[in-house]
């Protein structure tokens, strides 16, 4: 790949004319483009003087700046992490080749650079065992909390994902309070018992210092992973607003005198359909503790989420989980991601987006004995890891790879690339779901990253399948540069002096 450094000289002569596009990475629904890296024809694309505007005109608007993105990813589960120690195991070169793959934040590396990763605190629907942090029944001291009783595969998977991403962001969070602090004295379902408000706290305090000891910054926490779902069969907890609002206080106040201050707490962590009232309702009672909120995308639609940052605009939106389902439709399933999730997630003020689990095998295995989640056909994780040590890629990372690429930063130390303004104009314009961002650098005298992620969905899918490809004008700062997006994906970028 061209880099920047060769580009400027030239640039700088020619002024705002010398804006180009020489990098670009695709996904096309046949498959004959995955994540594919190439130049453009011309190469490269020049921005001039513009012309007529094509049936599908794109304009970015970077006056406009919105949220920075901190990244893409999914959860490292237990399940997921034992996969990918077994891996190292069984062939530690397809395990290096693929964390690589994953994780490589590097400018110009062949690699989607994903830079969120959701760890549960404790067991979750997809663990070998039930267990919490803290099985010993009445400890309310906490004094036999034990960051260890996790499995080891978990912070040894993270530590091999750090070595190759320190950018990364890890969000903790419990699926269940142990059990001996619940009506019913067990992690699958029920309730916390509102006597150990504080213990919770504590608790939460706890894993977080665990994390430390373990050499694992930690960007966010939340309290409860979906705080309105209560089932018998695995690790989960029904919390109503006011005692996740006490929890929050107490822990906002245990972080801020233990050293972390800047590590957010995030709340709600479910269903995009109630918005307007857990979230909202969380906000009321305590909206000083916390940083934001996330969301799932298992009830309810992406948009749902204008009602929470309506109310509350400078509190962050993340959207934390979505699986996908074995056996659904590789190409249908990428444009429901794109126009819910990657591309339309960040337009609604979303700072990262996730899936579920980061790696399953073929048959959404292993997951917790004796649940009812994910029930056949099962849950399909963004990689796929078979017992004979090859794996395999699946639809949810493709499309979150198109996403990262345009927000990874383009510096070593740089910052996460941020939204801005585009959209999309002419006859064709429902052709085309646009994403637009721009990336800055370590030295201001560097230009800025410009990307666009765009999902030409023009396939007549509904009626006799027949995919076009759909001739595109973008504009930028008054000039013009054309490029015809096949149906699929698509991520490219230009650089020019910061704004
Ligand atoms: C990431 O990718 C870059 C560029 O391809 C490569 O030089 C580097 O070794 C990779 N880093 C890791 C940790 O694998
Ligand atoms: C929300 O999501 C969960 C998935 O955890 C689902 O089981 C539940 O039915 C949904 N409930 C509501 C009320 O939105």
């Amino acid at each position: 790949m061209r880099s920047i450094a060769f580009i400027a000289p030239l640039a700088i002569l020619q002024g705002a004319a010398a804006q180009q596009i020489y990098d670009i990475w695709q996904t096309t629904w046949d498959r004959s483009n995955l994540f594919t890296y190439f130049q453009p024809t011309p190469d490269p694309i020049d921005f001039v003087t513009p012309g007529a505007a094509a049936s599908a005109d794109i304009s970015v608007d970077d006056s406009s700046v919105y949220q920075t993105i901190y990244g893409f990813g999914a959860s490292l589960t237990d399940s997921s992490a034992q996969l990918l120690s077994n891996l190292k195991t069984q062939n530690s070169a397809n395990y290096w080749e693929l964390m690589d793959y994953l994780f490589n934040v590097t400018d110009g590396a062949n690699a989607a650079g994903f830079s969120y990763i959701r760890v549960p605190l404790g067991a979750s629907d997809f663990s070998a065992s039930l267990y919490s942090l803290d099985d010993t029944s009445g400890d309310t001291s906490l004094g036999s909390f034990n960051i260890d009783a996790a499995p080891s595969y978990v912070f040894s998977t993270l530590t091999d994902i750090l070595s190759i991403n320190n950018r990364l962001s890890v969000h903790i969070l419990p699926w269940s309070p142990p059990g001996w602090m619940k009506s019913g004295s067990t992690m699958d379902g029920g309730t916390l018992d509102s006597q150990y408000v504080d213990t919770m706290a504590n608790y939460l305090l706890k894993s977080l210092q665990g994390f430390q000891s373990k050499n694992i910054p930690v960007y966010a926490l939340s309290i409860q992973n979906e705080p309105e779902n209560s089932n018998p069969t695995y690790p989960s907890c029904s919390m109503p607003v006011a005692q996740e609002a006490a929890i929050g206080t107490a822990l906002r106040s245990l972080m801020n005198s233990n050293g972390f201050t800047s590590t957010k707490l995030i709340g709600y962590e479910h269903n995009w359909s109630d918005a307007a009232n857990y979230p909202v309702q969380l906000m009321q009672q305590a909206g000083s503790s916390f940083d934001g909120v996330s969301f799932h995308c298992y009830e309810g639609a992406v948009s749902d989420m204008s009602s929470f940052t309506s109310q509350y605009p400078s509190k962050e939106v993340y959207l934390t989980e979505c699986t996908g389902t074995i056996g659904s439709d590789w190409w249908s399933d990428i444009k429901w991601y794109m126009d819910n999730l990657f591309i339309v997630g960040p337009q609604y003020g979303a700072s990262n987006g996730l899936m579920w689990n980061l790696a399953l095998d073929g048959n959404g295995d292993p997951i917790l004995s004796g649940t009812n989640s994910c029930a056949s056909p099962g849950c399909r994780g963004v990689a796929q890891i078979n017992s004979d040590g090859s794996y395999s890629l699946n639809q949810e990372f493709y499309s979150m790879a198109q996403a990262s690429k345009a927000i990874i930063p383009k510096d070593v130390g740089g910052p996460f690339g941020q939204r801005i303004g585009v959209s999309v104009s002419g006859s064709l314009s429902w052709s085309l779901i646009v994403g637009a961002y721009v990336t800055g650098r370590v030295s201001s005298t560097d230009w800025n990253r410009y990307a666009i992620v765009v999902l030409n969905w023009d396939d007549s899918s509904t009626t006799t399948w027949n995919p076009v490809p759909v001739e595109a004008t973008i504009e930028f700062r008054g000039m013009q540069a054309t490029y015809t997006f096949p149906v699929g994906v698509t991520t490219l970028w230009w650089y020019a002096a910061p704004n």
